[in-house]
């Protein structure tokens, strides 16, 4: 009630500026439960929001006394928490807790704001005194839910309990380094919990989840990986610390690595074959442009004629993710649409004095789409981002299979779409590289990176494919060049019969 209140009451922006994004019950009761297993007297919440963990413990009935403390920095959110003030058992400060003195506890849960450093005013005050609580220097922390971690492991008492919500992505990031080195050699990490489909359990989140739990016990002890895949899932669990999947002893985890690829390979069935490096050895996928006012920028054949607008003023461009049926666009694919009088221009003014071009502009503030979000934030507002033609467009949402097409034509593409652009490397490897991206092996790569958002809908962020695993050059060039043009010649036609010949090629590179 509480939690629906606020949202209600509370806009996106303001939410997002405080990192306030809530733990559902369910997952708050699996870490109330883990924490309060050796029966802690005092606990700490460093983010308390609407204090979904301080109910979840009320609720378990401890019959023992217990004392939570936690800290809130948002006024606005304390105020929907005045039933809680004369709780003998809370105390709530109503501040930073990166700025609050080091005190230790038995249990420690938290949520902490994701969000980066830059946005903390209070960083230059802050990180010095932090430095000298835990004696560490912090060089590169970019993110503030890394320094809540590094802060409330410092304040666990011996054989304390830590329960941690961490993007999972966390794990990759340069400075996640030095606290995988921590978790590690100290033996703090007991367990890891992944949420495959984390849109059904964290339907804010905006990225993929996990939970970290800790034990201040110096036992040297594998690492569990859970994999929770629906609320059912958790409904069932009556002891996270007996339900896990896979076991990791340290070295199989070793700080300098990233851990995704590495727990995730343990999860999915498709392993990371030898050999394979990064996409972005080749290349970088860019989101494609955002124009802010699609309806405006958007254009087919008959209502340019209608506006009169030259080809001056107007580029080839994809508008929509469903103007592509097949894998591979080319320029009569193009000619089709252009004949069909689908939207498969964009409005790119470069002669600002023509006419008609003039005409068309006064429309679109008349309807004030120079008053959109991105719009008004660009001058002029109908500037369109420069993009050059991207070779391989990937899918941004994808059911079951990804949408991956071989582009052919000169025409650009808007957000529904990612473009991959070619380094030097990668430049005469596209072909290849698309090949491997439609192949079974490669589908199932690239989904280790994906975000669930339920019903079998998963989104992509350029980040996401830049950081997929894929062949190394090597192995591409081992690929026969005759076999993948046939691949190409015949996919548009067979894509069953291509994809069986894609996949026989990349095992082919796999296996010698
Ligand atoms: C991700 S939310 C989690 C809230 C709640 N614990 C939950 O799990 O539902 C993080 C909370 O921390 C608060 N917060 C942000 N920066 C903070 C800081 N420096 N010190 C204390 N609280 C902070 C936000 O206002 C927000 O309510």
């Amino acid at each position: 009630m509480r939690k629906s209140d606020y949202i209600a009451n509370t806009s996106i922006s303001y939410r997002k500026d405080y990192g306030q994004f809530f733990t559902p019950s369910l997952v708050g009761y699996m870490m109330a439960k883990w924490v309060t297993e050796n029966q802690p007297k005092t606990i700490l919440d460093p983010a308390f929001g609407l204090g979904v963990f301080y109910e979840e413990i009320s609720k378990l009935n401890l019959q023992y006394k217990w004392h939570f403390t936690a800290y809130e920095i948002d006024n606005k959110i304390l105020r929907y928490l005045d039933n809680l003030k004369k709780n003998n058992n809370l105390t709530l400060f109503n501040q930073d807790y990166l700025a609050s003195d080091i005190n230790y506890y038995d249990a420690i849960l938290c949520n902490p704001p994701y969000m980066r450093f830059q946005k903390f005013i209070n960083r230059h005050n802050i990180l010095p005194k932090i430095e000298q609580q835990i004696g560490k220097k912090l060089v590169g922390y970019s993110n503030i839910a890394s320094i809540f971690l590094i802060k409330a492991l410092q304040q666990l008492n011996p054989d304390g309990r830590l329960a941690f919500i961490l993007p999972f992505e966390f794990f990759n990031t340069g400075y996640g380094k030095e606290i995988k080195k921590t978790l590690i050699e100290k033996h703090l990490l007991k367990q890891i919990i992944i949420f495959a489909n984390e849109k059904d359990i964290f339907p804010d989140a905006t990225t993929t989840i996990c939970i970290l739990l800790c034990q201040n016990d110096r036992l040297k002890q594998n690492i569990k990986i859970t994999n929770i895949n629906n609320t059912q899932d958790i409904q069932a669990i009556s002891n996270i610390s007996e339900y896990y999947h896979y076991q990791l002893n340290n070295s199989q985890l070793p700080h300098h690595k990233k851990w995704t690829p590495i727990i995730l390979s343990l999860i999915s069935e498709q392993k990371i074959p030898e050999g394979f490096c990064k996409l972005s050895e080749y290349g970088t996928f860019k989101r494609g442009i955002a124009t802010g006012a699609n309806d405006f920028f958007a254009l087919n054949k008959s209502k340019i004629d209608k506006l009169q607008i030259n080809d001056n003023n107007i580029c080839l461009c994809i508008t929509k993710s469903n103007l592509i049926k097949k894998p591979i666009f080319t320029n009569n694919d193009l000619e089709l649409l252009v004949r069909q009088d689908k939207p498969i221009y964009c409005l790119n003014v470069k002669e600002i004095n023509n006419q008609a071009v003039l005409n068309y502009i006064k429309l679109g503030e008349e309807k004030g789409y120079h008053q959109r979000y991105l719009t008004k934030n660009r001058k002029p507002w109908y500037k369109l981002e420069k993009r050059e033609p991207a070779p391989i467009l990937f899918g941004v949402f994808n059911r079951g299979r990804l949408k991956v097409i071989r582009n052919f034509t000169t025409a650009i593409n808007l957000t529904c779409y990612h473009g991959f652009y070619a380094n030097l490397f990668g430049k005469n490897l596209i072909d290849k590289l698309f090949i491997y991206l439609i192949s079974d092996v490669g589908q199932n790569i690239i989904k280790m990176n994906k975000r669930s958002y339920g019903n079998n809908l998963d989104k992509f962020e350029p980040g996401d494919l830049n950081n997929s695993y894929c062949p190394n050059v090597e192995q591409l060039n081992f690929m026969n060049e005759q076999e993948v043009n046939k691949i190409i010649e015949i996919v548009n036609m067979d894509k069953k019969e291509a994809i069986i010949m894609s996949n026989k090629l990349i095992e082919k590179i796999i296996n010698d």
